[in-house]
């Protein structure tokens, strides 16, 4: 077999190795760590991975070795929660929440996503593809190498389907696989307010099968279900919709208050159900009796409205074996981040993982959470070749250190896209 690339003699190799589904409970520390580890890569997939010396006997003759001493080497990161397309900034309300204004206050007033949804339908397709490619371009070099992306800043069907194809673009474009979400049912748009039941009608009459229309495989379908944007049976109606159409369903739930949605969305079937700040018991039960739906975690947020109060992990993963899975939630309201490594230290300090729980939740778990488990998120024979070569030859630095990059190497399907020397 020819071999393309070789990486040998990694300090340490973190496989995530998870035959048969995400790590649950407890196993999300078992990291399937092999020292002086090396992995072989051949047409984009991983051909082999173990011990150096066993891994060697499979490359004979490699067409580039890439020496990994005192380095760790790990999955790519896959930011499971994006809203990563979307034109302009909202630096001014970062401001006006500094001074007390509160981010549902300042949504109620009509700013707030409405003002996001303005630029965006404002901006030219090659604005809106621009800016968010610059964003692409520093989460790659943080280590994201597949990330959900979503609608939801267009709220028209014209300027829904603008942001699809935006992201379609995107994919095309530069090395993140993205995987699209559509989010038409984010808020209410101005010329709705007051009648969010004739939006959602709108969403599901006719933006659902034109996103259908648009051709296999169908994205994600989402919904933003809390105080101040759609109820509970507002939720029932979209994705019971959406999946008698055949999408897969997402759910922003129990970010600010929680209202019964996540029993809702698991027992309708959704892939993952994102953010779960405010959860209590009755929707923690409804996971752990839903194992395919897995609960998605974005610290970032809280952190970015200045809450500080986050997701309750710890319980999550110690009382009810779930899955955990990160996600950056990138976004110009709450929360500009683009580096998954920033999310894994805030899990670790906010909601107490350790930094092996950390790393699951970002690679394996979150691949699960948008449906790639079987092909992205873990360092194993067979799957796609994503893969960061780390300048600490320790993976905890990750959530260790904060604000720096430590990000040495970025491998997509086989091929060096980020090289930085330490
Ligand atoms: O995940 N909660 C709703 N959506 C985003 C925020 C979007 C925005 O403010 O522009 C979130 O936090
Ligand atoms: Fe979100």
């Amino acid at each position: 077999m020819v071999v393309d690339l070789l990486i040998e003699h990694a300090a340490q190799l973190i496989t995530l190795a998870s035959p048969g589904g995400p790590k649950r409970g407890a196993a999300m520390r078992d990291l399937g760590l092999i020292a002086d580890g090396a992995l072989a890569i051949a047409g984009g997939i991983i051909v082999a991975a173990g011990p150096t010396d066993v891994v060697r006997a499979h490359a004979p003759e490699p067409a580039r070795t890439i020496d990994a001493r005192g380095r760790a080497v790990v999955p790519g990161f896959v930011d499971a929660h994006t809203h990563v397309v979307f034109a302009g900034d909202r630096v001014s309300e970062f401001e006006r929440r500094l001074e007390g204004a509160t981010y549902l206050e300042i949504m109620a007033a009509g700013g707030g996503i409405m003002s996001t949804v303005q630029a965006t339908r404002a901006a030219s397709d090659e604005q809106l593809i621009a800016e968010s490619a610059a964003r692409l371009r520093k989460m790659l070099a943080h280590g994201t190498t597949t990330a959900e992306a979503k609608s939801g800043y267009g709220l028209t069907t014209a300027d829904e389907l603008k942001m699809l194809r935006a992201i379609t673009q995107l994919d095309a474009i530069q090395p993140i696989e993205l995987v699209p979400t559509f989010l038409g049912a984010h808020a209410i748009p101005q010329e709705y307010t007051g009648r969010p039941d004739e939006y959602l009608a709108l969403v599901v009459e006719e933006m659902l099968p034109s996103v259908k229309a648009l051709g296999d495989p169908l994205p994600f379908v989402d919904i933003f279900c809390d105080d101040g944007a759609f109820t509970t049976q507002q939720l029932d109606y979209v994705l019971q919709a959406a999946r008698d159409m055949g999408f897969p369903l997402k759910a922003h739930l129990d970010e600010f208050a929680a209202l019964g949605g996540t029993p809702r969305a698991a027992a309708l079937g959704a892939t993952s159900v994102d953010h779960l700040i405010a959860s209590g018991d009755a929707d923690l039960t409804a996971l752990r009796d839903h194992p395919a739906t897995i609960p998605t975690l974005m610290p970032a947020t809280p952190f970015g409205l200045g809450l500080g109060s986050y997701a309750p992990a710890r319980r999550m993963i110690d009382e009810y074996g779930l899955a955990v899975a990160l996600g950056s939630d990138l976004n110009p309201g709450t929360c500009w981040c683009v580096a998954m490594p920033f999310a894994m230290a805030l899990a670790c300090r906010g909601m107490r993982l350790t930094p092996a729980e950390a790393l699951a939740g970002a690679t394996i778990n979150a691949a699960y959470a948008v449906a790639r488990g079987d092909r992205v998120g873990s360092l194993e024979v067979g799957k796609q070749a994503d893969v960061l070569i780390l300048e600490t030859p320790d993976y905890r630095h990750l959530a260790y250190r904060v604000s720096e990059n430590l990000v040495e190497t970025v491998v997509k399907r086989g091929e060096i896209v980020v090289e930085r020397s330490s």
